[in-house]
């Protein structure tokens, strides 16, 4: 595994603090904690499970349950290309290695430069305009293997 990042533990005290320690809200914060690192650093872990007093193995079981949470670090965008069946006969598969060969990396990993990360999700909804990806909060529809890779170099140009 590779090393933490440096943890601002003022940052999360905030969040903790926001849902006023609950540990009902332990979703939610790991969920919050991942939108400023991209993952929630693994030293989180058991300082998360102190202060929610819940078992560690809880929080391990939201990373993991949860497709939203990683305990891994992930790309600054995370492209989600939609597999299910829709777009799947509409040329998922084709999307898919389109930009696993563009990335150099295989679906679930990540980019040397920590620039993508790349997955693979169920419908997203949108089946009419398949195939789709999501690229963090952003949704691009009707997909072939040339628009699909225009679309990674404008992010890599904003990055
Ligand atoms: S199957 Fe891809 S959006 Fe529904």
């Amino acid at each position: 595994m590779e090393k933490d990042v440096d943890i601002a533990w003022k940052e999360i005290d905030t969040i903790v603090d926001k849902y006023e320690g609950s540990n009902e809200a332990l979703l939610m914060i790991m969920q919050d904690i991942s939108d400023i690192y991209n993952y929630v650093p693994p030293d989180v872990v058991p300082y998360l499970a102190e202060r929610l007093g819940v078992k560690k193995s809880q929080v391990y079981g939201v990373a993991t349950f949860y497709k939203t949470i990683s305990l891994e670090p992930r790309g600054k965008y995370i492209i989600n290309v939609c597999t299910g069946t829709a777009c799947h006969v509409r040329g998922a598969e084709k999307i898919m290695d389109a930009l696993e060969e563009r990335l150099d990396i295989k679906e679930g990993e990540t980019t040397e430069d920590k620039l993508f990360s790349l997955e693979a999700v169920r419908c997203i909804g949108c089946c009419a305009s398949g195939p789709v990806i999501t690229v963090n909060q952003e949704t691009h529809g009707g997909l072939d293997r040339s628009n699909v890779i225009q679309i990674l170099e404008e992010y890599k140009q904003d990055a």
